[in-house]
């Protein structure tokens, strides 16, 4: 069994570090790579309160494919001249939106989504996937958040 706890009460960079520390320690030694995204959905989800959906989707052949995930069923292909996933995995950029509805092309998959942070994933210096995390509150992420997913992303090069 796996006993990863969140400390709720931790200022959020800790927080973060401790969800990279323990990505780490489960993905270690494993080369499959939905293995992995699927642990790190579920970390995600256990070490980041607040969300409505948090997963991934992967650079296939040009566009996003959607991969594991914590939440309600998702559009399975994103282009990448569409969504702020899109805009992420394309301009190889953090997106932190404040307001969803204020995106120009922001793809609504789950109608409760009012903010998103989507950090691309690199492997061998190029993007390989995006980090995706949605929230039902607006303005819910910040800039703690923002570098806490990219170090995650940084962990995860390589593994997923
Ligand atoms: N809202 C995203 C699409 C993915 S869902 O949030 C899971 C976007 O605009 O790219």
């Amino acid at each position: 069994m796996f006993d990863f706890t969140a400390d709720p009460d931790l200022p959020k960079p800790e927080r973060y570090r401790q969800l990279a520390d323990a990505a780490e320690a489960l993905i270690s030694g494993e080369n499959d790579v939905v293995a992995n995204m699927a642990n790190v959905a579920a970390l995600m989800a256990e070490f980041i309160p607040g969300l409505n959906w948090a997963g991934f989707y992967r650079l296939v052949e040009g566009e996003l494919v959607l991969g594991p995930f914590i939440g309600r069923p998702a559009c399975i292909r994103i282009p990448l001249d569409q969504g702020v996933c899109g805009a992420a995995a394309k301009s190889g950029q953090t997106q932190l939106v404040a307001d969803v509805h204020e995106f120009p092309g922001h793809i609504a998959c789950d109608a409760v989504s009012a903010s998103e942070l989507v950090v691309p994933v690199y492997r061998d210096a190029k993007v390989c996937a995006v980090i995706d995390l949605d929230s039902p509150t607006k303005g819910y992420f910040d800039a703690d958040d923002a570098a806490g997913v990219e170090l995650l992303a940084t962990r995860l090069s390589g593994s997923i």
